[in-house]
């Protein structure tokens, strides 16, 4: 509920401005624009919160500052005398995170008739799948192709994505729909049974599948059942904590903790996937996160330390819109969907300041323009934040359509006094989304023989920026290849004696570079008692 008078003294200007502003069309922003907007107002270009890295695959890149600190950590089990004869678990495809990658490689594996079991630190479908809202891409309308999405994609990213991954998730896209929508997936359909779909940030055409405004949580109930209905063993409540490998430096398996009891157990297997998801828990640069509570990058700790190395680990994704009011929902995803639907962005005065279906990197770097060089933005508890103005949705599209196509943005403001549909939002960036990764091949597989990875762990599809719903849609293409080509691998792989050896070399690297170690890592959880209060980072 809005209580403070110059909120309410801004939501006037906003209302009175409405009738005009949602009839503008405000132009897209020309490349220089966009390049001189996002150098001066982008967190990604703030020099002094990177870092160069000492030592490891990725020796002199750029990272920042919170992930450096882990990627060049400690082990947990760094002279820990562990007993590798005689494995707690053995098997042929161990997958590492229970997310919508885990899953669909894990169907995929499971299909082919591997040995296949998951390992995951919290639950099943505790990962940013879950938590994703608008929908996923894919070019399956008569209007649009693969190749539109291709150079959609491409552009979005800043030209810089992979070229043979991006190929592979615009051209596997529709056929990623067809597979969900076999499992089960009910997607938005038109009383024709046409599939609804909506325009995106940066999408020339309109490809948003999605099931209202919890797109994520449906894909992601639907891939559990199927993990359950096949009876692919889950170990829950257990983190990997470092990868093994044999005598010949092939990935062989991985050391597993339980997260209660810590006890240690060997997992072998003759193939691993990585699928440990984003970073979004480690707040860089103090930003809120729209992340999940497991999100902490541990699969890029655990493959750089067995000599993975990572592609635009310097890129990270702000969320134009994250919840900033009121406190408890501070930072939580507000979908993409509500501007595709009709809402503007709009600032302290009324006024639009840009098209609101920019990009998100630049869409990002407005908003923190409005709010700090502009001095326009709404004062919060938490920080500046701008208007997303929701009333115009169904000023355009008819009452009703904000229950029917973002029921969950309207429950999630409702609980705290806020109608949707007649009062505008107040938002600003969260950290949503790691745009680097791990490096893969086509095949899904990294630079560590008999190591894949999949999902959001994974850098190069998208490039330097990713569109909305190329996420959802890359869980599932790249999740389901690795499970396709680690369990055909995993036919010719005779597993040698397994060895740490590799975190002793890693050891001998440090101390060859003088670099002395800040932290133990992976992670695992977010450490909110050594951190003071969040808040809209400047
Ligand atoms: O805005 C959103 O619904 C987020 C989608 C995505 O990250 O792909």
């Amino acid at each position: 509920m809005y209580t403070d008078p110059k909120m309410l003294e801004s939501i006037r200007k906003v209302e009175a401005a409405r009738a005009e502003n949602i009839k503008l069309d405000p132009r897209r922003m020309t490349a220089e624009e966009k390049d001189v907007l996002l150098k001066t107002y982008h967190p990604d270009y703030r020099e002094n919160q990177f870092t160069v890295l000492y030592f490891g695959p990725n020796k002199g890149e750029k990272v920042p500052t919170e992930l450096a600190a882990l990627l060049e950590g400690t082990s947990r089990i760094l002279n820990k005398q562990i007993d590798l004869s005689c494995p707690d678990y053995d098997t042929d495809v161990l997958i590492i995170g229970a997310g919508g990658a885990g899953c669909s490689a894990a169907i995929e594996a499971d299909k082919a008739g591997a040995r296949t079991m998951i390992v995951t630190k919290l639950r099943m479908g505790d990962a940013n799948t879950m938590m994703a809202e608008g929908g996923i891409q894919a070019a399956d309308k008569p209007n649009d192709s693969p190749a539109q999405h291709f150079l959609d994609a491409y552009g979005g990213g800043h030209f810089a994505a992979q070229k043979d991954l991006l190929y592979k998730l615009v051209t596997e896209a529709p056929e990623a729909i067809e597979w969900l929508s076999e499992l089960g997936v009910e997607f938005d359909k038109a009383p024709d049974g046409t599939m609804i779909t909506t325009h995106g940030g940066g999408t020339s055409r309109k490809r948003m599948h999605a099931a209202k405004d919890y797109s994520g949580a449906e894909i992601m109930r639907t891939l559990r059942d199927e993990v359950l209905n096949r009876q692919i063993p889950v170990v829950d409540f257990t983190s990997a904590i470092e990868l093994m490998k044999d005598e010949n430096g092939h990935c062989a398996g991985a050391i597993l903790m339980n997260m209660e009891t810590k006890e240690l157990y060997v997992a072998r297997a003759k193939t691993v996937i990585l699928a440990t998801g984003g970073a979004g828990r480690l707040h860089y640069q103090g930003f809120p996160t729209s992340n999940h509570y497991g999100a902490t990058a541990d699969g890029l700790i655990l493959g750089y330390r067995a000599g993975a190395k990572l592609l635009y680990a310097d890129t990270l994704q702000y969320h134009p819109t994250g919840a900033a009011f009121p406190a408890q929902i501070f930072g939580a995803l507000v979908t993409e969907k509500v501007r595709s639907v009709g809402a503007m962005l709009v600032n302290c005065d009324g006024e639009v300041f840009m098209n609101p279906l920019e990009t998100r990197d630049v869409a990002a770097a407005s908003i923190i323009r409005e709010c700090s060089a502009r001095g326009k933005g709404i004062k919060t508890p938490l920080g500046d934040a701008v208007w997303l103005d929701t009333p115009m949705i169904e000023l355009k599209n008819g009452a009703g359509t904000i229950e029917k196509r973002i029921p969950a943005m309207m429950r999630m403001f409702g609980k705290h006094g806020i109608d949707i549909r007649t009062e505008p939002i107040l938002v600003y960036p969260t950290l949503h989304y790691q745009n680097g990764g791990l490096h893969i091949t086509p095949d899904g597989q990294t630079d560590v023989e008999n190591l894949f990875a999949a999902g959001e762990v994974v850098g190069g599809i998208h490039g330097r920026n990713r569109l909305m719903g190329n996420s959802l849609l890359d869980v599932i293409v790249f999740g389901r290849n690795a499970g396709v080509h680690a369990s055909e691998k995993a036919k010719n792989v005779t597993v040698g004696k397994l060895t740490l050896s590799h975190l002793e070399a890693f050891e001998a690297e440090r101390a060859k570079s003088g670099k002395p170690a800040e932290k133990l890592s992976p992670q695992l959880l977010p450490d909110y008692t050594r951190r003071e209060e969040p808040t809209l980072a400047k």
